[in-house]
């Protein structure tokens, strides 16, 4: 059992020994992305001030434009990588294409690619409610030293290395695995410094929550909107509670920890749904298995379908594992 008053920072380097051969570069990139965090923290913490200090579009006393969060947290993530020379590209939900970075000291030849969405649930910002950012983790299969191609980041969610997020919410928290359980780190903003505050993190098998935009139901597939009544119907344990903030962050987060299922499916408007793979889902999708819960779009396991493209999107059902096995049923006409 871990001790609960370890720092982020301790963790890391005790936890380096779960990989062999491992030369730290991980290690270091999660320190990286530590450091991004505590960046975008701080700008999140001041987007109540924005109306005072300047709104975006605006110019700000210090003579800064001003700019939408997103696009800011995206740029601080994207720096704090850079800069560190620490990863060999990055793909983002805020970029079309992705970035492909040439180490300028040939000792450092990087293998990882990182994938981010930079602030998920946006919508949120200006209504002073939780935000988060998602990133995951993978080798690359081209040989290092060249520039990055597509390849490397369409990968399957199985090939994660590691993969979390970090939820600006009440207080601010660093949740991530490496492949070896979940674990969740909360900041101290007074000096800081991030505390593992929730170790080996898991979903209840089963819960009581159900998470989905209802404002969608009559476009939705038959089987979600059945199992939206089954959730509703009183027997047994039922009817369960629905909550949904609109970030998947957040959503996610308090579903882990309480019991839950969180669905964003496909509809007669969207297709494939509205979440990325990429950048939303694998992430999601490798933690969930890692806590003990489960991920599909209905039909299959999320981490076990090969991307196509970078954006690409599909329908998104996570948490407790009874309750997504239950939606799979619903889904599947088994139910
Ligand atoms: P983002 O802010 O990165 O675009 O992601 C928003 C996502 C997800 O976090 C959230 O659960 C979902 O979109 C909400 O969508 P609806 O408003 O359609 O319910
Ligand atoms: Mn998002
Ligand atoms: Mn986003």
């Amino acid at each position: 059992m871990q001790r609960k008053n370890k720092t982020l920072g301790e963790f890391i380097i005790e936890n380096q020994v779960e990989f062999q051969y491992s030369t730290g570069e991980l290690s270091k990139l999660i320190n990286a992305i530590r450091l991004a965090a505590k960046v975008v923290n701080h700008e999140v913490n001041k987007a109540g001030l924005i109306d005072i200090l300047g709104g975006v579009g605006e110019t700000n006393v210090q003579g800064e434009s001003q700019q939408k969060l997103d696009v800011l947290a995206n740029e601080k993530f994207i720096q704090t990588l850079t800069n560190r020379e620490i990863v060999c590209g990055i793909a983002s939900e805020e970029e079309e294409d992705f970035i492909s970075i040439n180490s300028q000291d040939e000792n450092h030849q990087n293998k990882y690619v990182v994938l981010i969405d930079p602030l998920d649930g946006s919508s949120n910002i200006d209504v002073n409610v939780s935000v988060g950012t998602i990133f995951s983790i993978y080798r690359r299969i081209t040989p290092i030293g060249t520039p990055v191609t597509l390849e490397d980041f369409l990968q399957p969610g199985i090939n994660q290395v590691a993969a979390g997020y970090i939820i600006y919410g009440t207080s601010t928290m660093l949740v991530y695995t490496t492949g070896h359980g979940v674990n969740g780190f909360t900041l101290n903003p007074a000096i800081g410094t991030f505390y593992l505050s929730h170790p080996n993190m898991q979903f209840p098998e089963t819960g009581k929550i159900y998470s989905v935009n209802e404002g969608n139901y009559t476009h939705f597939p038959q089987g979600v909107k059945d199992y939206i009544k089954y959730c509703q119907r009183e027997e047994g344990d039922r009817p369960y509670t629905s909550r949904y903030i609109g970030s998947l962050v957040s959503d996610f987060h308090r579903n882990m920890i309480k019991g839950g299922i969180y669905i964003y499916p496909k509809s007669s408007v969207n297709s494939d749904g509205k979440l990325r793979l990429l950048y939303e889902c694998n992430p999601m999708a490798f933690l969930a298995e890692q806590a003990n819960g489960k991920a599909s779009d209905g039909f299959r396991r999320i981490l076990e379908i090969q991307p196509k493209e970078l954006h690409q999107r599909v329908p998104f059902f996570c948490g407790s594992r009874k309750m997504v096995d239950k939606a799979e049923n619903f889904m599947q006409g088994k139910a």
